[in-house]
């Protein structure tokens, strides 16, 4: 049987990149565009069809499109940084809203059967209550969680007016290899990174603040299982379970096994204190379950790491 096409935008940074590869293995036919502004070339697997350039760029974007006719869209590529989000409110809105009604308008040409959009935990804003549920007021604290929840809205719009299909993936902290440090959970990436070349990290506030961390293997699987269940959906994706900074840091630093007291600074106003997500509906719909629990998925991203630190730590002493 013929597998369907599926189109990855963002493919080549740290989520897309472990989505394509795992839809590569189970032998869809994968094309990725991304403009490469956070994400990797060598991260795509040879055998990807690569369209290197702007989600912001409508020819492009019809361009690619037109060449493909992705039977699923998988819509990744986003300005992901909440600080930049908050001083540069105009770009983050233009690549994601403009950004996403270009796919969004391309789709409506070539009709592809569903789109599975990236959004995030971040579109809740201070938590009502606890664990969040998709139900809970949507109130962002930061230009960042506003473009994402701008962009779901377009996308059920354009479901209501076009009959486009979509599943809209809200995700928690995603950690795991290759994430960026300027990423949402980039304080697993920013803890590794410094305990591995000696820095002291810093932890704002007394680190009992908590966060649900999702690894990027269990976030892809969930995508994957939203090609084929669930209709106009929109899901929570993280694991029902919170951790503390505090323990988070001391599990890292006990694995590596070193023994640096992180510094700890006046907590930033617009930190959250505790979140974490519920995930009933994706279990109900998706069938999905995370299936790394923390230790696990932390020792996977250490490993990775550690290579990579390893030679900086070489470099800068040749220097
Ligand atoms: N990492 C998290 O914890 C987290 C949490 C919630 C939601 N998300 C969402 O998941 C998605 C992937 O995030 P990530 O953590 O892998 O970040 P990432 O920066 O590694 O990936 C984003 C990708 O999009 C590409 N991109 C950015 N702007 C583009 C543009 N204008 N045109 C084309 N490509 C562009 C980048 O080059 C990169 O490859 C994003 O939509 C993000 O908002 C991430």
């Amino acid at each position: 049987m013929l597998k369907m096409k599926v189109l990855v935008t963002g493919g080549a940074g740290f989520i897309g990149s472990e989505l394509v590869r795992q839809l590569y293995n189970l032998k869809y036919k994968v094309s990725v565009l991304d403009s490469l502004v956070t994400g990797k070339k060598e991260n795509i697997p040879p055998g990807v069809t690569f369209y290197h350039g702007d989600i912001c760029n409508k020819e492009f974007v019809f361009n690619c499109f037109s060449q493909e006719r992705p039977d699923i869209i998988f819509h990744l590529a986003a300005q992901v940084s909440v600080p930049y989000s908050v001083r540069n409110t105009v770009t983050d809105s233009e690549v994601n809203i403009v950004g996403t009604l270009n796919i969004l308008d391309a789709a409506v040409k070539f009709r592809p059967k569903k789109i599975i959009f990236a959004s995030s935990a971040a579109v809740y804003g201070t938590p009502e209550y606890l664990p969040v549920d998709e139900n809970h007021p949507v109130e962002p604290l930061a230009g960042y969680g506003v473009s994402k929840y701008g962009a779901e809205l377009y996308i059920r719009l354009y479901s209501k007016l076009y009959g486009l299909d979509y599943t809209i993936l809200r995700y928690a902290n995603v950690y795991g290899p290759g994430q960026l440090p300027d990423s949402e959970a980039g304080v697993v990436a920013i803890f590794i990174n410094s305990l591995l070349t000696g820095i002291t990290p810093t932890i704002f506030g007394d680190g009992e603040q908590t966060r649900d961390f999702v690894f990027v293997k269990d976030v892809a699987v969930g995508n994957i299982l939203a090609m084929e269940k669930g209709k106009n959906l929109t899901l929570n994706i993280g694991t029902g379970q919170s951790t503390s900074i505090r323990e988070l840091y001391f599990f890292i630093a006990r694995e590596l096994g070193v023994e640096i007291e992180p510094k700890y600074e006046v907590r930033r106003k617009q930190d959250i204190l505790h979140s974490y997500l519920d995930i009933s509906e994706a279990q109900k719909y998706l069938k999905w379950m995370p299936i790394y629990n923390l230790q696990v998925g932390l020792k996977e991203t250490i490993y990775f790491f550690r290579p990579a630190a390893i030679y900086r730590r070489e470099k800068v002493r040749i220097i």
